[in-house]
């Protein structure tokens, strides 16, 4: 019987042939003309001669064409030959058929003929666990089969045939990827074989035998991977075998699934050869990627699997890039966010601790804190224990060491002098005594100074002596500790170090007292700022007034002797009970110099003592009223050094029994000198008790004191 290749360039090629014979010499041409024409009778011959049993055999491996493919419903051939018979498109099917119809019955003797059929397919899955119903390889009356319908219908039957009930003349081998209970379906990955009905009257779950080992290894249908199907049907047996495996595996050697059917009586006369692939309420791609087809007997050819078209790039790893992309540059652009948000953050910060370092600070780095470290310390300035003259003064705690500190903020605009005071500031932190309160650091920043100290747990003396609220008085013995702490510090200051330091402003509430009621001074030479400061035509007189040496209206200058003058006001403040000069004195009151003097002269010295105090050591109390007397003497060559002032306190030296005479005779008012003290200065009026005794006594006129000041 004559073979005939379904090639379709074979006619083609006839054409052509037909053509160069017509330049062929005419004998020849004669010959093979007639050649031509019993080769083209046979053909003719063996083609209509196919219906009656002749082999037809085609092979599609490097992609389907076109022109020999019927789509129908959702199915296309793609550009690069695969026929895809869904996209993940839900509810859809799609056929695509051989588009010449065979015949699968000897025309003579009406014995169904022998077919070999193998292809390869891949089923894509939108989602691993929701997908589509499968792939059938079907034998149909119609490349577009009537009213057929997606989904468990596999787009082979319609609603009214599905089941066997009508006659549909379609045998097919279903890739099921769906489980129908209404057919019968064993699972939802089952190779079964369908004779005019989804109900398969044979099928059993995917799986191939491993040659190697001889076991039945399960596979999935809907992994996306090439997978191979083999249908042999002997037209003899009837017996329809179908074998499947991954693509690339050898071929099994034994059939999944098998079924006697006879094709003469199942399907049509004209039957069409192809795939249908159908989607439900879930989406697979459905692709066939290479088909080998030959009916009449004898093997399809096998398919080369190097040569077949690619699947496109699957769903996930299309989408990954771009959801990686996506997802990059959204973190990117969060990541950026972020960052600059807390840049921004930082440098907000940073502006708002930032702080001022110039060269010439570098000697003083150890002196040196951190504004950083304050602001932390001090939680950002919040805890306000004490505003006097020279600024507000913070509670703190150092993180580092765990440290209470006192943060003393002071007020500085003029850059001139604050490279001198810095230093001496630096060089004072390194003073060490237990009556002083010791200077830990500074820090500076924009126009602020800031002085870090030992944190005074008790507070500043003056409270002690004039608050109200204070529930007990300060005893004697308690006063008179302090008061000895404070001359122990103050000599210090004078004489114990390498420098002379002047203190400058003595007076209770620069003495602090610790846990243990130790009197501590503090803020020494801090007036000293001001005397670095910002006009150098004046020589501003700092202090507080009522413990300001009258001497220092003339020269200006603080030594230790106007400290000395200071600690004098100081004594009768503690023994008094009283400031030296009351805040709402009128100027022309006496002063508390005058008071005690007044006393002194009387021969009742302890009647000014304060009456608080009670039943103390009397003797003490009046040695420390008249040395307090002493050292406020106007005349500074009449007053005692600081060393012996310690010494007359221990009781080492007498102090003076009657009261010195220029004491007495120099007690005029003087007022000139007020109008020229800075702010710091001028917290209090002053009255009657600071006299001068280096001017002529007679002509007082306040211009020259004006002018003695400023100049
Ligand atoms: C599927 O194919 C149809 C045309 O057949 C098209 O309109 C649709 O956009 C495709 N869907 C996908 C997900 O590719
Ligand atoms: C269903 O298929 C049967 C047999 O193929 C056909 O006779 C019938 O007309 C079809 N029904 C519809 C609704 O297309
Ligand atoms: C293969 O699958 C079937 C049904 O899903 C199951 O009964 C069988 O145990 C499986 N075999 C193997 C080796 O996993
Ligand atoms: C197969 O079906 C055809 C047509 O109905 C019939 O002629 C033939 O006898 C059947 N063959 C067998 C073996 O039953």
């Amino acid at each position: 019987m004559p073979l005939t290749r379904w090639d379709p360039t074979s006619t083609e090629r006839c054409k052509q042939s037909k053509r160069r014979l017509v330049s062929f010499h005419i004998m020849e041409a004669a010959i093979l003309a007639v050649l031509v024409a019993v080769l083209l009778l046979l053909a003719r011959g063996g083609s209509a001669a196919a219906g009656a049993g002749a082999a037809t055999e085609f092979v599609f491996t490097a992609g389907f064409a076109r022109q020999n493919v019927t789509t129908s419903g959702a199915a296309v051939v793609t550009a690069s030959g695969l026929l895809q018979l869904t996209n993940e498109t839900n509810e859809v099917f799609g056929h695509g058929f051989y588009s010449a119809p065979l015949r699968f019955k000897d025309a003579s003797t009406g014995a169904p003929l022998s077919f070999s059929t193998t292809f390869v397919f891949a089923i894509v899955p939108r989602y691993p666990d929701a997908h589509g119903h499968g792939i059938a390889f079907a034998l149909a009356p119609s490349p577009a089969v009537a009213g057929a319908v997606a989904g468990k219908n596999l787009g082979l039957f319609n609603t009214s045939d599905n089941t066997g009930q009508g006659r549909s003349g379609i045998v097919a081998v279903e890739l099921d990827t769906a489980r129908d209970d209404e057919f019968r379906d064993i699972d939802k990955n089952h190779v079964g074989i369908d004779v005019n009905s989804l109900e398969s009257v044979n099928s059993t779950p995917a799986a191939y035998v491993d040659v190697g080992t001889g076991r039945l290894v399960n596979f999935s249908l809907v992994s996306g991977n090439l997978q191979q199907v083999w249908v042999e049907y002997d037209g003899a047996s009837m017996r329809m075998e179908v074998t499947v495996s991954p693509a690339g595996m050898p071929r099994p050697a034994v059939p999944l699934v098998s079924y006697t059917v006879n094709l003469s009586s199942a399907v049509a006369d004209d039957t069409y050869v192809g795939f249908s692939g159908a989607n439900g309420a879930a989406s697979s791609s459905h692709y066939v990627l290479g088909w080998s087809f030959r009916l009449g007997g004898g093997r399809a050819p096998d398919l080369d699997l190097s040569k077949l078209p690619p699947l496109p790039p699957s769903r996930s790893k299309k989408m990954m890039p771009l959801l990686l992309i996506l997802t990059l540059f959204l973190v990117a652009v969060l990541v950026l966010l972020l960052v600059s948000g807390a840049v921004v953050v930082l440098v907000r910060r940073r502006r708002r601790i930032a702080e001022e370092e110039e060269d010439w600070e570098i000697e003083y780095g150890p002196h040196r804190i951190r504004y950083k470290d304050l602001h932390a310390a001090t939680r950002g300035f919040r805890d306000i224990i004490g505003a006097g003259g020279f600024g507000t003064v913070y509670h703190g705690v150092l993180r580092r060491s765990g440290a209470e500190v006192a943060v003393k903020k002071v007020a500085h605009d003029s850059r001139q002098g604050l490279r001198e005071f810095v230093s001496e500031i630096a060089s004072m932190s390194r003073l060490r005594h237990r009556n002083l309160v010791q200077l830990l650091g500074y820090c500076r920043r924009r126009g602020e100074l800031m002085l870090v100290y030992d944190y005074m747990v008790n507070g500043s003396l003056d409270k002690h002596l004039f608050d109200a609220g204070k529930p007990a008085a300060l005893s004697w013995e308690r006063r008179a500790k302090i008061v000895r702490d404070v001359a122990a510090g103050l000599l210090y200051l004078h004489e114990g170090w390498e420098q002379v330091v002047v203190h400058r402003d003595i007076k209770s509430a620069n003495v602090l007292l610790d846990a243990d009621m130790n009197g501590r001074l503090s803020d020494f030479g801090l007036a000293r700022l001001y005397d670095h400061g910002s006009n150098p035509q004046t020589t501003h007189v700092i202090g507080t007034l009522g413990y300001l040496a009258p001497e220092m209206s003339k020269t200006g200058k603080a030594t230790t002797s106007t400290d000395v003058f200071a600690f004098g006001a100081f004594l009768l403040e503690v023994a008094c009970g009283r400031r030296p000069m009351e805040r709402n004195d009128d100027l022309d009151s006496p002063g508390l110099v005058d008071l005690v003097l007044e006393h002194w002269k009387a021969g009742r010295i302890m009647d000014a003592r304060d009456p608080k105090i009670g039943e103390g050591d009397e003797a003490d109390v009046e040695l420390v009223l008249k040395l307090g007397l002493l050292c406020s003497h106007p005349d500074p060559r009449c007053r005692p050094s600081m060393r012996q002032v310690v010494q007359i306190l221990e009781g080492a030296a007498p102090v003076p029994e009657t009261p010195p005479k220029d004491l007495e005779n120099n007690n005029r008012l003087f007022y000139g000198y007020i109008e020229s003290f800075d702010e710091f200065a001028t917290v209090f009026p002053t009255s009657g008790t600071t006299t001068v005794t280096t001017q002529p006594s007679s002509s007082h006129s306040n211009d020259e004191q004006q002018e003695v000041i400023s100049g």
